[in-house]
């Protein structure tokens, strides 16, 4: 077995395109030594004078000195052929995602490295095993899956391959480490950990329009203000390219064998296939210019001039956040005089259901989510039939105390509690199934996706058994599969444990 704390240890880098040039980088940032590697005549030495280039403006910006990029550059060299991998104790792919390359590729590899090298793949959704079972010795085949753009995001997936050795695993945790990367072991599995974990988001956000409860703007306000994310679905969306997104979604689906809960809906694939795939076509979910702004941003706040309501009836006593609510609002709640709005704080039942099971008068009902952050953007939803009057007049409420409100069509869990509890409880999937530790599942979300927390983090701070009501009752109204919850999370809300409690 290499030393992967090895002074001298040499990385081998096949395959220099985008990926490849960013784990060149930073493998010589990290002290490496580097062989590159690619088949198209002059693309190893393009990628290294790239990566180069790359260092050059590190100097200019003075991020580092010219003696520490005079050392980086010397230590990279363009391989003439698969020959020079030689003496590399790791050799990193990061060829054309195709299985019959990859798998020539690392059969080639092994006759020309020694017996205890580690040899990693880059792939982002073919099956470690499914390279690993051409290669003599199995057990030094891994996957080492990066995220782009390479330098910039500090996350890297160990993927454990059916054969692969614990001891290469524990190998390129230190060598990813030593690439200044935050490495995350990961099972062998569709999708690895970041790219299953995001689905819930994309996805649950394109139900909430596919049911027309809420617009894409709508769910992008309250996902970015209620629930700190710097982009909402659809934006995001948008900036990684429906032609990326979609394909992912239906491989992850389908190697999932069709899991409702990782569904996506018939926007996603019409978008796809009109050919627009967000801003570098200049029209996705969202209309853009030749900068990349948004034409027109369609608005997600409630418009009207009724009159601020000043008393409400309020349907569910005692909910100290809506209580809190009502006074930032500046509304008092007062006995039902018939004809006042009459508010609930709902927490994954859609108005209907509530008004049905207590009696409430539908047509006043207001729905109030009071999770997440209320102090930008609050969330209002009526059932069908609702008098606009007491809509509007708490609405109205809420701009004239400057927040901002968004007004939805009945959704049992509102966009908020929806997304939160489908992030949260794929999440917990991934921990019942033993993707990763609780742990790790936080970090790869936070570093690969900019989350502001990680999923079980999410559950925690919603409430372990708030957020298994939450997606419980979602399960109840729509009787869709999609929402069962996770064994992971239901076991710890009935006893009282925290979301990242071992099993
Ligand atoms: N682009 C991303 O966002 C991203 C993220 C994570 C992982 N990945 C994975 O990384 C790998 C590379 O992706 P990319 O975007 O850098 O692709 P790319 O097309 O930019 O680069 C691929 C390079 O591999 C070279 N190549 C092809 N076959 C080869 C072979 N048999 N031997 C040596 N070189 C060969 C090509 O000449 C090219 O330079 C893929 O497996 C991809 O799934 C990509």
């Amino acid at each position: 077995m290499i030393d992967p704390n090895a002074k001298d240890l040499i990385v081998g880098v096949v395959g220099c395109g985008a990926m490849g040039q960013g784990i060149i980088q930073v493998a010589v940032q990290g002290g490496l030594t580097v062989v590159a590697y690619d088949a198209k005549e002059g693309g190893a030495a393009a990628g290294v004078a790239r990566v180069a280039e790359r260092i050059d403006r590190m100097v200019e910006k003075e991020r580092i000195t010219t003696a520490d990029a005079e050392g980086m550059k010397g230590a990279l060299s363009v391989a003439g052929s698969l020959d020079d991998l030689a003496p590399c104790g790791v050799v990193v792919e990061a060829v054309f995602e195709d299985i019959d390359v990859k798998r020539a590729l690392f059969t080639a590899l092994e006759a020309v490295v020694a017996e205890d090298a580690i040899l990693a793949s880059n792939t982002s959704s073919l099956p470690i095993g499914s390279i690993a079972r051409v290669c003599e010795h199995p057990g030094r085949v891994a996957g080492l899956h990066f995220f782009n753009p390479v330098p910039l995001m500090r996350l890297v997936e160990v993927i454990q391959g059916p054969a692969t050795d614990d001891a290469v695993i524990d190998a390129l945790v230190v060598i990813g480490d030593r690439f200044g990367r935050i490495p995350v072991v990961v099972k062998d599995s569709p999708g690895f950990l970041v790219n299953l974990g995001g689905r819930a988001f994309t996805t649950e956000g394109l139900h909430l329009v596919h049911e027309a409860v809420a617009t894409p703007a709508q769910v992008d306000a309250v996902m970015r203000d209620c629930g700190h994310f710097r982009m909402g679905p659809f934006q995001l969306m948008d900036l990684t390219g429906i032609d990326v997104n979609y394909p992912v979604s239906m491989i992850v689906f389908e190697q999932f064998l069709n899991d409702a809960r990782l569904r996506t809906t018939p926007l996603h694939r019409a978008l796809f296939d009109a050919g627009r795939f967000g801003r570098k076509t200049g029209q996705g979910h969202y209309r853009y210019d030749d900068k990349g702004g948004v034409i027109d941003p369609p608005s997600a706040n409630h418009v009207t001039d009724a009159p601020a309501a000043t008393v409400v009836h309020v349907a569910t006593e005692g909910d100290a956040a809506l209580g809190d609510l009502l006074s930032r609002l500046g509304l008092s709640a007062r006995a039902d005089d018939g004809a006042m709005p009459i508010l609930a704080a709902l927490y994954g039942e859609d108005a209907s259901g509530f008004c049905a099971r207590t009696g409430t008068d539908s047509k006043r009902l207001v729905a109030i989510d009071t999770t997440g952050d209320t102090s930008k953007r609050v969330t209002l939803m009526t059932a069908p039939g609702a008098d606009p009057v007491a809509r509007d007049a708490v609405a109205a409420a809420a701009a004239a105390a400057g927040i901002a409100p968004t007004v939805i069509q009945d959704s049992p869990g509102f966009i908020l509690q929806r997304m939160r509890a489908m992030i949260a409880n794929l999440g917990c999937e991934m921990a019942q199934i033993d993707l990763a530790t609780p742990a790790d599942i936080d970090t790869a979300m936070k570093l690969g996706l900019n989350y502001p927390l990680g999923p079980l983090e999410i559950a925690e701070e919603v409430g372990v058994a708030r957020t298994y009501a939450i997606i419980s009752a979602i399960h109840d109204a729509t009787q869709d599969p999609r929402y069962r919850p996770s064994l992971w999370l239901r076991r710890r809300a009935l006893l009282g444990l925290g979301a990242h409690t071992p099993a």
